[in-house]
């Protein structure tokens, strides 16, 4: 097997595709309705759901809008969002199978662009940025949504540890502060931040992944280890479930 990092999140994602259509935890949730408000008001013409996993902003940005093209590595992710929007009925997504930091798009070609829960497996994080700055119109939104990491050292460790032994193809969890200063970068202009706590299910967790068996024990051995201040943060319980924090970055393009 290949071991480049693009092969290891297309290997991972790929055999579980239905998965992560099913995955209540990516179907739903507050960053999702807050997002849909945001996609209702601007009711975009041409839209971009870059790393778009089960498509669940995909079938929103179809829902509100116009056209919506679908991006992902994953072929198998893709067909299994080209199924559920036919089953959906909503016949205005296209698929496009691309890395984020090379996008088969003209410069300013989209009205509204979002990344939900994918650019922390970016092996090209900025450069993903960079790419969304130059598809979107000037003054578009382009709205990053992910799993943030707490700023303590302490805290950073332990979450990027078991997301790694989770998923191997997990590259980092961004502090909000290096996200500003990536986006600032990247010529995407902050104008506002929201903050969520995501609680996880432990055994779907792991499920939706195939975690072996090696790896998943070692998160629990992990999670018993923990430190006092590291179980109060992630609120981690005796099952192993546990909570996390998301956000959303609402940007307009340079
Ligand atoms: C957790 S899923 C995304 C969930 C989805 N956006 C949602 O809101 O339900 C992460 C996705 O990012 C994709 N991905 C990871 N790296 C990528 C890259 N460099 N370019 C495009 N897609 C990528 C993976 O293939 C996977 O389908």
């Amino acid at each position: 097997m290949s071991k480049a990092h693009d092969a290891l999140v297309t290997g991972q994602f790929g055999p579980r595709a239905n998965a992560y259509v099913e995955s209540a935890v990516h179907a739903a949730g507050e960053d999702l309705a807050a997002l849909e408000a945001l996609i209702g008001q601007a009711a975009p013409g041409r839209a971009l759901d870059l790393g778009t996993g089960g498509g669940h902003v995909a079938y929103l940005l179809a829902r509100h809008g116009g056209d919506v093209a679908a991006v992902d590595l994953s072929a198998d992710m893709l067909a299994a969002v080209a199924q559920s929007a036919k089953a959906k009925g909503l016949t205005n997504i296209a698929t496009h199978r691309a890395s984020v930091d090379k996008l088969p798009f003209a410069d300013s070609s989209f009205d509204f662009i979002v990344s939900r829960y994918s650019a922390h497996h970016w092996r090209g994080f900025e450069g993903g940025l960079r790419e969304a700055r130059r598809v979107a119109k000037p003054g578009a939104p382009v709205i990053l949504m992910d799993v943030f990491t707490p700023g303590e050292a302490l805290l950073d460790t332990h979450l990027q540890s078991v997301e790694l032994l989770r998923d191997t193809s997990h590259v980092r969890n961004y502090t909000l502060a290096e996200w500003s200063a990536a986006l600032v970068r990247a010529g995407l202009a902050a104008k506002s931040v929201r903050t969520w706590r995501l609680h996880l299910d432990y055994q779907s967790w792991i499920a939706r992944m195939r975690t072996p068996p090696v790896f998943a024990e070692a998160i629990r051995a992990l999670q018993k280890a923990a430190p006092d201040e590291v179980r109060r943060h992630f609120a981690i319980k005796d099952d192993g479930s546990f909570t996390i924090d998301t956000m959303m970055i609402e940007t307009l393009a340079q």
